[in-house]
């Protein structure tokens, strides 16, 4: 599981051509990104004993059991929030430790500490100055987006609402920031846990003093809630009249262990902020991390927690970022803003009106250059996906034009640039505009229009040249194509326990914020980062403007009354997901002034295994008058969220299809009398006649119309049953040889039985990937004889005529010791490289998990991993892989 900050955009990766085994990292990756042998230890609640005293002791009590039992245990962090978390992170010195502690009657829950990743971030740039040929004013398209214009004109701005952001920490010097820090300010206070210096790797230096001026994150983030007005950009924070502490979790550079994120929630907690805003997260798929669970807690006792839903849409569904996965935060999309900046190229030699490109700045070239096109077929799916043929010239004097599609843009760059190229267009594929990852290249997204025509031009041999104008060529290219859909970066849900990932949708691309004074004041960046300090500051709005009491209904008056977003805009296209959308775009004037209030927001049916398909939801009238409200159901487009015919997720933007589900309503219309509150019952039907190996995500809304109001609950469900999903990738297709695979100590696919002295480099290592999450993964050695047979995706029918199945039998399988274990598993991407989650490795030492070492003798590896829905206990709820045999030899 990775957390970096959320201001990175991926886009389209997908394996065209497999990964080489030769390019495989062999160190131990861990799968949920835990770091070894570090847990947050949380303690059962003592109430009886009675007041804090009682808590403080606990933490004595629970250390002297450790010690009682033998084992050692280094605290690094104590947590006493009774109500949301007692407990301590700790380092343990053996892991096997781990089970007898979870077994202790002092502990609650016992889970791994997270590294959370350094940020990353693509299409930052900086600008000195409004007249900064790079940008075009910002005429806060984002604020008339989500009526926070309106509120702002009604003199709402957040007023007597403390938000705290857990980010990078402020530059409160900035004078948009209040020129200052500490009462009195607008950055009122908040702690710096970990100092520049920290880099994850070491200790944090904690002070009282969160100034970021080596960063920004933070100060970006900070400036979409709270810059002032009346500035020569023409921006301004959706909530500029709140008050904000900076809790800042990050140093310059580096990542952050989550039991930092989880002393900064507590902290912000009990510092009394009304809402709590993070800009960062990384894949988990479920709603079980240490941050996650607290973070909702602290939602549940009534103060607001805006979480980002990640930006790994271009992976597909079933991708949901923690700690936005907790249970009742409110995780936030992103949706593309209706103006994107870009820049012009020219043309010259041919008559040809500017080409905009996709950037920010203009692309540091100089002079024209003739274009190269690496195929004169515009119909090509994988354009430079291989190595471009040998009769290639050398192109580093062209803009050399390829087409998106297949592989990574970066792929398709190296390919070109092993041919000498520096300088590229990319243009697309049928999509519309928006930010690409192409790392470090001079490269850019043109349109298909303009991709075309210069491939014709080459085509025919015309004499054309390309520039690229150092200034004045910037422009609002008004966003026809998606302007106002969710950006494709946008990670989908839902959660692998079905819970209702993202709740709802934010501007969050292309937004122009504050930057720390010493990275140049002002800045542009994207991503679900972006969108959730948006949603913070309108939470901010509402509690001003309705009162601090509505906060534990804040979600639910953000979904009913936010804006259903459409898939496309081509008439006739269905809605969205909602599985990437949420309950929509937030419409935060009418999220303040509507007089119907419907609950909840959300329904959850889950999959057709456990389905729920009976609701209820009320509709209360506030207003003064009687009401007559009809009742409908608007269907969202249905995810086909697994490609037909294979395991894999389908990569985003994820297919959609008409199969709807069937809703009716015990009303269909209902007249509502001043005051009163009246439930309506509702009964789903999951589209029928689907093809349910592509785990069908189907979801859209409940209408309820009223005089001058429309409002809607969304639900969302899946018409197959979850427990049927593969989850080990058990095929050839990422590497070109099946896998899980044992590679030998040079790397090669391990055969028939090889010999391992287990010293220094001489060890095997198993490389897996999986195609869906697991609550509960182990790798096992057990004897070369061992008759545990493997199941990989083998489904279980027996299940359903002997349901009484002998228990715990998934304890009774023999093995010799654990060489790995992990908890709450996300599936893997199909990006090409380790860092983005592409696949695992498990590398052996000379040990076992619990620093045994391992004998001499023969073995194999077993692995396996609990199918989703499955009981933790029960064998045949895993799917089990088992190595060829090799031998452990004396060195
Ligand atoms: C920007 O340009 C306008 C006129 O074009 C000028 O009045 C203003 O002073 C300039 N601002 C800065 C900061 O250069
Ligand atoms: C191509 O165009 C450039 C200017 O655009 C001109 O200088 C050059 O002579 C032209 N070459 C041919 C072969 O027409
Ligand atoms: C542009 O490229 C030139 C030459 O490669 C380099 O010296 C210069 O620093 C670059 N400018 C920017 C703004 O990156
Ligand atoms: C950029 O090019 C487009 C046409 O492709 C044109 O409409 C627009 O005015 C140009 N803007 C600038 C600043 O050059
Ligand atoms: C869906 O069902 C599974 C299996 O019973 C359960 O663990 C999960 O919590 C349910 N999800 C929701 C959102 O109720
Ligand atoms: C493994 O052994 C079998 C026969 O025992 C043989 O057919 C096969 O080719 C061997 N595989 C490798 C990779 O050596
Ligand atoms: C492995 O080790 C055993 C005993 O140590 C030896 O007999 C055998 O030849 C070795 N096999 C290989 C392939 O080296
Ligand atoms: C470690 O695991 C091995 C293999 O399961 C077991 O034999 C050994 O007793 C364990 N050691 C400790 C200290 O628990």
């Amino acid at each position: 599981m990775k957390l970096p900050l959320l201001s990175l955009a991926l886009t389209a990766v997908s394996v065209g051509a497999t990964v080489p085994l030769s390019s495989v990292q062999r160190t131990t990756t861990s799968p949920n990104n835990a770091l070894a042998g570090e847990y947050i230890v949380e303690m059962n609640n003592v109430q009886g004993l009675g007041g804090k005293r009682a808590y403080a002791s606990t933490h004595d009590t629970l250390y002297r059991s450790l010690r009682k039992r033998g084992i050692s245990f280094d605290v690094k962090k104590e947590y006493n929030q009774p109500g949301i978390m007692v407990g301590a992170a700790l380092k343990v010195a053996s892991p096997q430790d781990v089970q007898q502690i979870a077994t202790m009657a002092e502990v609650k829950a016992i889970r791994p500490v997270i590294a959370v990743p350094a940020p990353e971030r693509i299409n930052q740039f900086t600008v000195s100055s409004p007249n900064d040929s790079r940008i075009t004013a910002d005429s806060e398209t984002t604020h008339i987006m989500t009526g926070v214009d309106k509120v702002h004109a009604a003199g709402i701005t957040g007023e007597g609402i403390k938000i705290g952001i857990i980010d990078t920490g402020i530059d409160y010097n900035h004078p948009l920031l209040g020129a200052g820090f500490g009462p009195g300010f607008k950055v009122i206070g908040g702690y710096d846990f970990v100092g520049d210096d920290y880099t994850g790797s070491n200790n944090p230096a904690p002070d009282d003093d969160p100034l970021d001026n080596c960063n920004g994150h933070g100060t970006h983030v900070a400036g979409i809630i709270g810059a002032n007005p009346g500035n020569d950009f023409g921006i301004s924070g959706v909530a500029y009249g709140s008050s904000i502490a900076s809790y800042r979790v990050f140093g310059c550079s580096g990542f952050v262990s989550d039991d930092i994120i989880i002393d900064a929630l507590l902290r912000g907690y009990s510092d009394g902020m009304d809402i709590l805003t993070l800009s960062l997260g990384g894949v988990e798929g479920w709603t079980e991390s240490s941050s996650s669970v607290v973070a909702s807690r602290i939602a549940d006792q009534g103060r607001v927690v805006t979480i980002a839903a990640g930006n790994d849409g271009a992976y597909g569904s079933w991708y949901a970022s923690s700690p936005g996965t907790g249970v009742d935060v409110i995780s936030v999309a992103s949706v593309n803003n209706i103006a994107i900046p870009v820049q012009n190229a020219t043309v010259q030699g041919v008559e040809h009106a500017p080409i905009p490109y996709l950037e920010a700045l203009p692309l540091n070239v100089t002079g024209s250059r003739p274009i190269y096109a690496t195929s004169t077929d515009t119909t090509v799916a994988d354009d430079a996906c291989n190595a471009l043929p040998n009769d290639t010239p050398d192109l580093s004097g062209y803009v050399v034009v390829i087409k998106r599609g297949t592989c990574t843009f970066v792929t398709k760059l190296q390919n070109a640039a092993a041919k000498g190229a520096n300088t590229f267009l990319i243009y697309n594929n049928g999509g519309s505009f928006s930010a690409i990852s192409v790392g470090d290249y001079t490269a850019a997204l043109i349109s298909e229009t303009d991709g075309t025509f210069l491939v014709n031009q080459f085509a025919a041999k015309a004499n054309i040249t390309i520039s690229f104008p150092q200034s004045g060529s910037a422009w609002n290219y008004p966003d026809d194509v998606s302007g106002g859909l969710v950006s494709d970066f946008s990670s989908y849900g839902p959660s692998y326990d079905m819970y209702f990932k993202p709740a709802v949708a934010a501007p969050g691309g292309n937004i122009l914020s504050t930057l720390p004074i010493a990275l140049g004041s002002y800045g542009v960046e994207s991503g679900t980062s972006m969108a959730t300090p948006f949603t913070a500051g309108s939470a901010a709005l509402i509690l001003q403007a309705k009162g601090k009491s509505v906060a534990k209904s804040i979600r639910n008056l953000f979904q009913t009354t936010a804006s259903a977003v459409a898939s496309s805009k081509t008439d006739g296209d269905p809605l969205q997901t909602v599985s990437q959308q949420g309950a929509g775009l937030i419409q935060v004037d009418r999220a303040i002034g509507t007089t119907t209030v419907v609950s909840p927001g959300q329904l959850t049916l889950n999959d057709t295994a456990h389905f729920e398909g009976f609701k209820t939801f009320n509709i209360q009238n506030t207003g003064s008058k009687a009401v007559t409200y009809k009742i409908s159901h608007v269907p969202a487009g249905t995810a086909a969220s697994v490609q037909s015919g294979s395991i894999f997720a389908a990569d985003g933007p994820v297919p959609l299809t008409a199969d709807y589900a069937q809703v009716t309503f015990s009303l269909n219309k209902v007249t509502v009398l001043p005051g009163v509150s009246v439930p309506i019952l509702v009964w789903f039907k999951p589209p029928q006649g689907v093809d349910a190996s592509t785990y069908p995500v189907y979801s859209g809304f409940i209408e309820i119309a009223g005089l001058g109001e429309t409002l809607r609950v969304a639900y969302l469900g899946v018409a197959a049953s979850l427990k049927d999903k593969a989850v080990v990738d058990n095929t050839d297709e990422y590497f070109g040889v099946k896998i899980p695979a044992l590679l030998d100590a040079s790397g090669d696919v391990q055969g028939n039985s090889t010999n391992y002295t287990l010293v220094g480099d001489d060890v095997p290592s198993l490389l897996y990937r999986f195609a869906f999450g697991s609550a509960h993964v182990r790798v096992d050695l057990v004897e070369k004889a061992s008759t545990v047979s493997a199941t990989l995706s083998k489904r279980n029918w027996w299940n359903w005529w002997w349901p009484q199945k002998p228990s715990n039998s998934y304890d009774k399988v023999p093995i010799v010791g654990t060489l790995a274990e992990y908890d709450y598993v996300p599936r893997n991407s199909d990006a090409s490289t380790i860092d983005d989650n592409g696949y695992n490795v498990f590398q052996f030492t000379d040990s076992f998990v619990n620093g045994t070492k391992i004998a001499a003798g023969e073995y194999k590896v077993l692995l396996r991993a609990l199918k989703v829905t499955g009981n933790p206990a029960e064998e045949g709820d895993y799917e089990t892989w088992l190595s060829p045999s090799f031998s452990v030899v004396p060195a």
